[in-house]
């Protein structure tokens, strides 16, 4: 490998060109393409020069169109030369998951070749055999609006999957003896559902779904199409976290000057990514209402200092977190989490009032010392319904009264 700063030296000594540059999203809601033009500027410059077929290769998340208005346009006036003539040039949208890049690199769900013409399509379909050899996932050749539609839509399906087990996630608090993730597992085998992406929370967040999410209903605007069902999915997403503010102000009774222990961060587990976290904004609403937060996180806190300041106290381990806290949050999934006792929390906080947001914890509702909730589980009266998974029976005392089943 070969590291240069110059794309025209890239260019020319390269058969592929491959454009991976973000494109982030505006205040407006579109995305901001700059660096996706600038690259491809750079690119075009070492077209204009090489002697050879270059397949240029888009790798970057856009609208569907972009690559043959935007991109097409861009490389044929700067490198003077005709796409599908002179140079090729393809879609090949990503689905990678952050912290999984390489896996998913390697073993991908699927191959999605976006095509200007025959002979792009032929020579990445060619590269990628030789790449994948005897592994080669399923591969699909489509034009190239159609791969852009489909790495936008997967993000956008898999954001409103989220939404949905959200959604029910709230309704299973209202029954009793609701346990969502019992309620994900009988749905997940429905193959044509799958389990997958059924994992209630505090929101979706990063740097991916919100992003695609927002420049996805923006753009189907510009065509004067209302995506109804991505705008519901975006907007329960603003709506879930503050739940969980809901649930700690109602545990602590007036919450100035309470001390509440953030466990996790990161927008999910085995990052130190913060962007569009869930807990971004429940932690400023509860710094907002007077409550002393201290956090900690495994990988994020340096993060979160950029973010937070001193608005908020740092701690190196969770016993330092929950040391005479009156509640204890609990907003990502981190193994390390799921590993912590009863005797734990007693002995440390000031009250034992656990409220988990991702519910890790599960058996500490057995612990009569302990008042648990968990985001998506419903009153326990009996044990009449439990399973596996739901094997809740204690009563939470602060439980708030509501209808308890759907009739
Ligand atoms: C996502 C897509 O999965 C990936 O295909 C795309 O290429 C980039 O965007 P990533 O941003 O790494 O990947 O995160 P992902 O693992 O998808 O999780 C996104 C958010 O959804 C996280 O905040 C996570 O906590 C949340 N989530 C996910 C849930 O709350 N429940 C779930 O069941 C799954």
């Amino acid at each position: 490998m070969t590291v240069v700063s110059d794309p025209v030296s890239a260019v020319g000594s390269s058969d592929l060109a491959i454009v991976a540059v973000g494109t982030p999203t505006r205040r407006d809601g579109t995305a901001d393409l700059s660096d996706l033009a600038r690259a491809c500027r750079g690119i075009a410059r070492g077209v204009k020069l090489a002697s050879h077929y270059v397949l240029v290769v888009i790798r970057s998340t856009v609208l569907p169109g972009t690559t043959s208005r935007l991109i097409r346009r861009t490389l044929e006036r700067v490198s003077r030369k005709k796409a599908g003539r002179d140079f090729g040039l393809v879609v090949f949208p990503e689905f990678l998951r952050e912290g999984m890049a390489v896996h998913d690199t390697i073993h991908p769900s699927r191959i999605v070749i976006g095509e200007l013409d025959r002979r792009s399509g032929n020579a990445l379909e060619r590269f990628l055999k030789e790449f994948y050899g005897r592994d080669l996932p399923p591969l699909i050749r489509v034009n190239m609006a159609t791969a852009e539609m489909i790495k936008c839509v997967s993000n956008a399906f898999l954001a409103t999957k989220v939404s949905f087990i959200n959604e029910t996630a709230n309704l299973c608090e209202r029954l009793d003896n609701v346990d969502v993730d019992c309620v994900a597992d009988g749905m997940g085998y429905d193959h044509r559902i799958g389990r997958d992406f059924l994992n209630a929370g505090p929101g979706f967040g990063g740097s991916c779904l919100p992003k695609d999410l927002k420049t996805l209903v923006k753009g189907a605007k510009h065509f004067r199409v209302r995506l109804r069902v991505a705008e519901a999915a975006l907007a329960t997403n603003e709506l879930q976290p503050l739940r969980l503010i809901r649930v700690v102000h109602e545990l602590v009774g007036n919450p100035r000057g309470k001390k509440v222990a953030v466990l996790g961060l990161s927008f999910k587990p085995s990052t130190s990514d913060m962007r569009v976290a869930p807990s971004v904004k429940i932690i400023r609403a509860l710094v907002k209402t007077g409550m002393r937060v201290k956090v900690y996180d495994p990988k994020a806190t340096e993060n979160a200092k950029s973010l937070f300041g001193d608005t908020v106290a740092y701690a190196s381990n969770v016993r330092d977190c929950l040391e005479q806290a009156d509640c204890c949050l609990i907003l990502t999934e981190w193994g390390e989490f799921s590993a912590l006792t009863a005797a734990l929390f007693v002995q440390t906080m000031k009250k034992p009032v656990v409220v988990d947001g991702r519910r890790v914890l599960k058996s500490l509702s057995l612990d009569p010392r302990i008042v648990y909730r968990a985001l998506g589980i419903g009153r326990q009266v009996s044990d009449a319904i439990a399973s596996r998974n739901c094997t809740m029976r204690r009563e939470h005392p602060n439980r708030s009264t509501g209808p308890r089943h759907l009739i």
